[in-house]
């Protein structure tokens, strides 16, 4: 059974990114031998999906590098951004039922295995909302930001299952509760 997950790096204080999208404070942390568990799960993700700007970070990081993934990645955005080689697939969903037929796409396409949800914090509260999200995986970076775009961008309940230490990064791993 395909479960969607929303596994990213936060700061203390719940950013994912500065205001400028920068993820210097990110890399400057020491994630060791131990973020291999969330290495893990990302290899064995069947598709991933990903925000405009995640999308934008990516491919500016990667520079001229091949995409990095195989399983299908899909950028939710209103514009054309540049296609790049890789199973990209872009999408847009403007309202409830656009996001559930848009999930329901998403998992079928990763054939029985995992979504990841790569960011951001709009898409994954929507989707807790519309019960579509199983669990949140954060990996807490060693410093507070103060702005920036926010883990989660609205009210999500969250069950604890696991908590663990990976290098500098304190991590835990919650299942969201369905009301
Ligand atoms: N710390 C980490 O591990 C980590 C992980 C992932 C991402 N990040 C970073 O965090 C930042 C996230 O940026 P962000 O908060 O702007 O979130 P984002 O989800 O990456 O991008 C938001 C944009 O995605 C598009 N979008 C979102 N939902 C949509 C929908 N339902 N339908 C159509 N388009 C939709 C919209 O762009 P348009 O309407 O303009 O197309 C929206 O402005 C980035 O800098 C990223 O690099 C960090």
């Amino acid at each position: 059974m395909s479960r969607t997950v929303y596994n990213t790096a936060t700061s203390l204080d719940g950013f994912i990114a500065t205001e400028d999208h920068s993820l210097d404070w990110l890399f400057a942390a020491d994630g060791g031998e131990a973020l291999g568990e969330t290495e893990d799960f990302i290899r064995g993700a069947g598709a991933m999906v990903s925000g405009a700007s995640t999308y934008e970070w990516i491919l500016r990081h990667e520079g001229d590098k091949p995409w990095p993934y195989e399983s299908p990645c899909w950028v939710l955005t209103h514009r054309d951004l540049p296609r790049v080689e890789g199973d990209i697939r872009f999408a847009s969903a403007d309202t409830d039922q656009e996001l559930r037929d848009l999930h329901a796409r998403v998992v079928e396409s990763a054939r029985g295995r995992d979504v990841w949800l790569v960011g951001g914090g709009r898409i994954a509260a929507d989707l807790a909302r519309l019960g579509l999200l199983d669990e949140v995986v954060v990996s807490i970076a060693p410093v507070t930001l103060g702005s920036g775009a926010p883990l989660l961008a609205g009210r999500v309940d969250l069950r604890v299952l696991d908590v663990y230490r990976a290098g500098d990064f304190a991590c835990a791993r919650y299942e969201v509760v369905r009301s």
